[in-house]
């Protein structure tokens, strides 16, 4: 990687470091955090921060309340995690750029943290407005973004803040982007992606870059439902994203004449109704029933992935196989971890559902990386410019 770290900028002791951090974290309805993955994530920056007595302001957004001020979305309860993880007083200001605002940010001391409310309250935030950038960068001396799961928005506080202010990578981001390059340039073989999650749509960049590079893909989840309907088979009730079957069929054709082999699921556990209870048949892809719903990839699919990822070199996977919220229909998800999990070499989830998988079946320390960023990933893979890296410092 060719971007400036924040741990080259010599001059921390003193200076205010607006941080840009990706605490998008999922919060159930009692306010409790289900997973403080990216908190985690962000403390080496947080605290070589601190120990280098920077004044440390840090911005993130949480969830989608799209510009306006929504209780439901803000950061308090990342910030008294935070205060548990650090062990701490931490600053927490809802009241951007106001009087109490600024008299805060000319008390701080060094090494102190201060956590501005949720970035997304303010319209401007998702519209990168400069003006609103620009206010931004007036808060600090230096800019550090170590919000890699953001990377792919194009927002104030991510790609118009640069313009304004010397930008530099965070720890978090910076280990990030040279797993991802290193995966795109120069991977070891077999390299195999396993994909699944629900729409086409969404992996179609994806999947026709990834032909390009990789040795074989693997799809599971609902979206393998689109590619079967598009190799002719019946998928009785199951979810297939009809707008999409022609280009599902193109990406096959091209798979083939680039010699990449696509697996589909050759077998599924099928149900009539989509309920955690329901009750399930194995069936193989030439007897699907015209009224079942395909919930997860059956016993004989999960022995040719689990082979197939036992031979890989380097695994990259995005997107659950089956319905894995429901315990029953999880099986397939959970032995795609199992394998990965097993395979000492360069296995590599992408963020989101099954980064979390990963980490509830208890198999994320077994793994050579689980990262924080699902759709930042997937933008970094469909070979696209990430707007939250473009302009940052390059190394001199
Ligand atoms: C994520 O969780 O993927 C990031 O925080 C980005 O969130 P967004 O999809 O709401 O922009």
């Amino acid at each position: 990687m060719n971007k400036a770290s924040i741990a080259d900028y010599k001059y921390l002791e003193g200076t205010k470091v607006i941080l840009r951090e990706d605490f998008n974290v999922p919060i159930n309805k009692n306010g409790v955090i289900s997973d403080d993955k990216k908190i985690i994530e962000a403390l080496p920056t947080i605290n070589f921060l601190i120990e280098r007595g920077a004044k440390v302001i840090i911005i993130s957004h949480l969830g989608r309340p799209e510009g306006k001020v929504d209780p439901k979305f803000s950061l308090e309860p990342v910030v008294e995690r935070l205060k548990e993880l650090l062990d701490m007083p931490i600053l927490f200001e809802k009241e951007l750029f106001s009087e109490h605002m600024q008299k805060m940010l000319r008390t701080m001391k060094n090494g102190d943290v201060m956590v501005l409310e949720n970035i997304r309250f303010f319209p401007e935030e998702e519209k990168n407005d400069e003006e609103f950038a620009k206010k931004l960068a007036d808060l600090g001396d230096i800019y550090c973004d170590d919000a890699f799961g953001t990377s792919h928005r194009a927002h104030a506080s991510i790609a118009g803040i640069t313009k304004f202010i010397p930008s530099y990578c965070g720890l978090l981001m910076a280990k990030e982007v040279e797993v991802f390059s290193q995966l795109i340039e120069n991977p070891q073989r077999p390299f195999v992606a396993i994909l699944g999650g629900a729409k086409v749509s969404d992996k179609i960049k994806l999947i026709s870059n990834l032909i390009e590079k990789v040795d074989c893909i693997l799809i599971g989840g609902a979206m393998s439902y689109t590619f079967l309907a598009a190799e002719g088979y019946n998928v009785g009730n199951s979810k297939v994203d009809e707008a999409k079957i022609e280009y599902a069929k193109l990406l096959l054709e091209k798979a083939k004449n680039k010699k990449v082999k696509i697996c589909l699921p050759i077998d599924h556990l099928v149900a009539k109704e989509f309920s955690f209870l329901a009750d399930y048949d194995v069936c193989s892809s030439e007897h699907f029933p015209e009224d079942g719903i395909g919930m997860d990839i059956g016993p004989k699919t999960i022995r040719m992935f689990s082979k197939l990822i036992s031979q890989a070199k380097t695994a990259y996977w995005n997107g659950p196989m089956g319905v894995f919220e429901y315990k029953r229909f999880s099986k397939g998800t959970r032995a795609v971890a199992k394998a990965m999990a097993e395979n000492k070499n360069q296995m590599i989830v992408g963020g989101g559902d099954s980064a979390s998988a990963v980490r509830n079946f208890g198999f994320e320390n077994d793994f050579y990386f689980v990262s924080t960023g699902g759709g930042a990933s997937l933008a970094m893979l469909e070979g696209s410019e990430l707007p939250g890296l473009v302009n940052l410092k390059d190394k001199e």
